[in-house]
């Protein structure tokens, strides 16, 4: 399976995403100042990848200054999580993850251990990624009962997460049990998600795809030939409003037209208690330059303003259902949001 990410035992290696499909080049970097430029860069892109990068960042950090006083470590620490916190803003798992490593290191006693004990914790965000979205692949595949022909939006696989992936981890399961008869890729403009990265993962796993542009999925479900739409999600509010890639919210209001289920997988890292609903969630804006060049290359006349928000709200009642690794949230609300990331986890 692909991998966006190869932890080498003092340096992460990360796979360029942004020369994907046509060149595979991995960088590597040694501290965490070189992760948060290839979280800020789109080298590494998904909330659940950028999440295991930054870990990853933070026990490089450790490692560097093993040498150092020991009373200093806290601080280099702190200094490097800001750092990684300010590389891009709307995913929440890359907070989850840099606050679940300040943990482990608060928590351990002795200094001298620290790069050890910061490695071995982001090892096991990283494995633990891919058993959720495994468990993620089997609860939403559970949902089909006849093959059904999917629609997903940006890229939510195996390239996104520490491997296998969320809402194309779904797919990939439902691939699997031979409940998949085809799969509609959005090309997700202006990055190219789409075209780029799920269209090359499901090339390489030969499941069967076909790409459309973003404006040709009401055509594809007025004409019956869309069963559901599956996406990922970079936060989630208390009340169950998702926060994904720019185009997302345009999907939602299609289905609830359409009369078509609307699913958003996500594992529990996602979800973001301390805000109640969508509006608080911060947007990124991105490089205007994204929208009126592609590769370079300017499509636009010159001087034309134009505007990148590189992700958008769903509100909740436009939501099917969440699937996580604890359990399917269906329609939800604050109360079934609550319910669910209550439950024991299976993973
Ligand atoms: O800007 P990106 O490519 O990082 O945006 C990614 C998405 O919006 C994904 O849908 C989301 O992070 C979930 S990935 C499992």
């Amino acid at each position: 399976m692909l991998q966006p990410l190869i932890w080498t035992g003092h340096s992460l290696r990360v796979l360029d995403q942004r020369r994907l499909p046509n060149e595979t080049v991995w960088s590597e970097y040694r501290d965490a100042a070189g992760v948060a430029e290839a979280i800020r860069s789109m080298q590494v892109r998904g909330a659940p990848a950028i999440a295991a990068a930054a870990a990853y960042g933070l026990a490089m950090e450790a490692q560097r200054h093993a040498g150092a006083r020991g009373d200093r470590l806290p601080e280099v620490l702190e200094a490097a999580a800001r750092v990684l916190l300010a590389s891009r803003p709307t995913a929440v798992n890359l907070r989850w993850a840099v606050e679940r490593m300040q943990k482990a290191a608060a928590a351990c006693p002795d200094p001298a251990a620290l790069p050890q004990v910061l490695v071995a914790e982001a090892e096991r965000i990283a494995a633990e990624d891919v058993a959720v979205n495994r468990r993620i692949g089997d609860l939403g595949a559970a949902l089909f009962a006849r093959p059904v022909q999917v629609l997903t939006h940006c890229n939510t696989g195996a390239l996104a997460t520490a491997g296998y992936g969320t809402a194309l981890g779904v797919v990939r399961r439902l691939h699997e049990l031979g409940r998949l008869r085809q799969v509609l890729v959005d090309e997700t403009r202006p990055y190219w998600q789409g075209a780029r990265l799920t269209a090359y993962e499901l090339a390489a796993e030969g499941i069967p795809h076909i790409l459309i542009t973003d404006s040709m999925a009401g055509h594809f479900m007025q004409r019956g030939q869309v069963d559901a739409v599956l996406v990922g999600a970079d936060r989630i509010a208390r009340n169950g409003d998702v926060a994904n890639k720019i185009g997302t919210y345009t999907l939602a209001v299609l289905c609830r037209h359409h009369g078509i289920p609307f699913y958003v997988a996500a594992p529990v890292s996602t979800f973001d208690l301390t805000i109640a609903t969508g509006e608080d969630i911060p947007i990124e804006e991105r490089d205007p330059a994204e929208v009126t060049h592609v590769y370079g290359r300017r499509i636009t006349p010159e001087g034309t303003q134009a505007a990148h928000p590189a992700f958008d709200v769903t509100p909740h009642e436009l939501v099917t259902a969440i699937i996580t690794e604890r359990g399917v949230i269906h329609h939800p609300q604050p109360e079934s949001v609550r319910a669910v990331l209550a439950a024991e986890d299976k993973t």
